[in-house]
């Protein structure tokens, strides 16, 4: 079985820095209440940025890192649920950015889990042969669909984008990717009505997704928080079996930041210690997709991972989506 190489990584954030303090000036919160509920104390908010400009800038930097040029990608997948068009994908707007002109692409939407599903749909290309070099991107401007008067989820969110270059590899690779939709009203943004001058009924199809203002995203953080500290350690044990390793065999945790307490709870659960998972929420918050591969491009950065180090990114977001994957650096 082969598995697959990070052959390098790359990432961009706006320089726009938002901190806890800015968020008292317009809801009522506090940094006391951000820290202790969340680990979050500043967040990267697009000054105009849009997220295949933030991409783009992600790519570039990976591609530079990995010594490579546009060209010689065959494949161009980026998660996000914050494209800036229906139509096209920002995997084209991207191919149009950075000149990766032999490669056909396409965008992926799981939502927070969405790096790990990527990371895994690249695989199988990569196994069929299809593609040899794959260029993932994860790009959010979840700025733009958070509400910034409801002070229980704007203070959450930041935006970003980072990128990673993959090819084949001798090491383990397993996964294991779920999803449960259930409960997939409590964490949801909407699209625009269908507003067709044809239609006489409007909307006549209730979905039981009730709870949001306009189109911006809703969030019950209680049931999420409920979902993920049980759904993270689910993914990663499964991942981790099916890898044939234990998880004393695993040397680092790349983990969706979107709170530090559900990390820390999922430590917990797996008996492994806080050490293990790498973590970047207080300097970028919530960043959906882009938040595991923002993670592990800073740590890349600083040099923390060895040849045949056992590395494990895990998600956990909307739809209610959850997964993991092995793989070896
Ligand atoms: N400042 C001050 N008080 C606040 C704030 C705020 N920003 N937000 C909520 N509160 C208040 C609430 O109104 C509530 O007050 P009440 O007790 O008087 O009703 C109190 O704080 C406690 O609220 P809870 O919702 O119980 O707070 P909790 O400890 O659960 O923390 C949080 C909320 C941080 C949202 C948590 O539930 C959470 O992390 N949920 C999961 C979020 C998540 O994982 N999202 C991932 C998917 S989304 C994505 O990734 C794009």
């Amino acid at each position: 079985m082969k598995g697959i190489k990070v052959l390098a990584t790359g990432r961009y954030a706006p320089d726009n820095l938002v901190t806890n303090e800015d968020f008292t000036k317009i809801v009522d919160t506090s940094d006391e209440w951000i820290t202790t509920r969340t680990g979050m104390k500043i967040r990267h908010i697009s000054d105009g940025e849009p997220t295949w400009m933030m991409a783009s800038k992600a790519a570039k930097h990976a591609l530079d890192n990995a010594g490579i040029s546009a060209e010689e990608i065959d494949m161009l997948l980026v998660t996000t649920v914050t494209g800036d068009f229906y139509s096209p994908s920002v995997a084209s707007m991207v191919q149009r950015e950075i000149g990766a002109f032999h490669a056909f692409g396409m965008d992926l939407n799981a939502a927070c889990s969405g790096f790990v599903y990527g990371m895994d749909t690249a695989y199988r290309y990569l196994l069929t042969g299809a593609a040899k070099k794959v260029l993932l991107i994860s790009a959010e401007t979840l700025s733009k669909i958070t509400d910034y008067t409801d002070r229980s989820t704007c203070v959450l969110f930041g935006d970003g984008a980072a990128a990673a270059v993959l090819a084949l590899g001798d090491g383990i690779y397993s996964s294991y990717l779920a999803m449960d939709a259930h409960d997939a009203h409590v964490l949801y943004a909407r699209t625009h009505d269908n507003l067709n001058p044809f239609s006489t009924k409007g909307t006549q199809h209730p979905d039981g997704f009730t709870g949001a203002k306009d189109h911006f995203l809703y969030m019950d953080g209680r049931a999420v928080y409920k979902f993920a500290v049980k759904a993270m350690p689910e993914a990663v044990e499964r991942a981790v079996e099916q890898a044939g390793l234990s998880l004393s065999d695993i040397d680092y945790i790349i983990p969706h930041q979107a709170n530090i307490r559900i990390v820390q709870t999922a430590a917990k659960t797996l008996g492994l210690p806080m050490e293990k998972f790498l973590i970047n929420v207080a300097e970028y918050g919530n960043t959906s997709s882009a938040s595991v591969p923002l993670c592990l491009d800073e740590y890349n950065e600083r040099g923390t991972f060895h040849p045949g180090d056992k590395i494990v990114v895990v998600g956990f977001g909307a739809g209610l989506t959850y997964a993991a994957a092995v793989f070896e650096w």
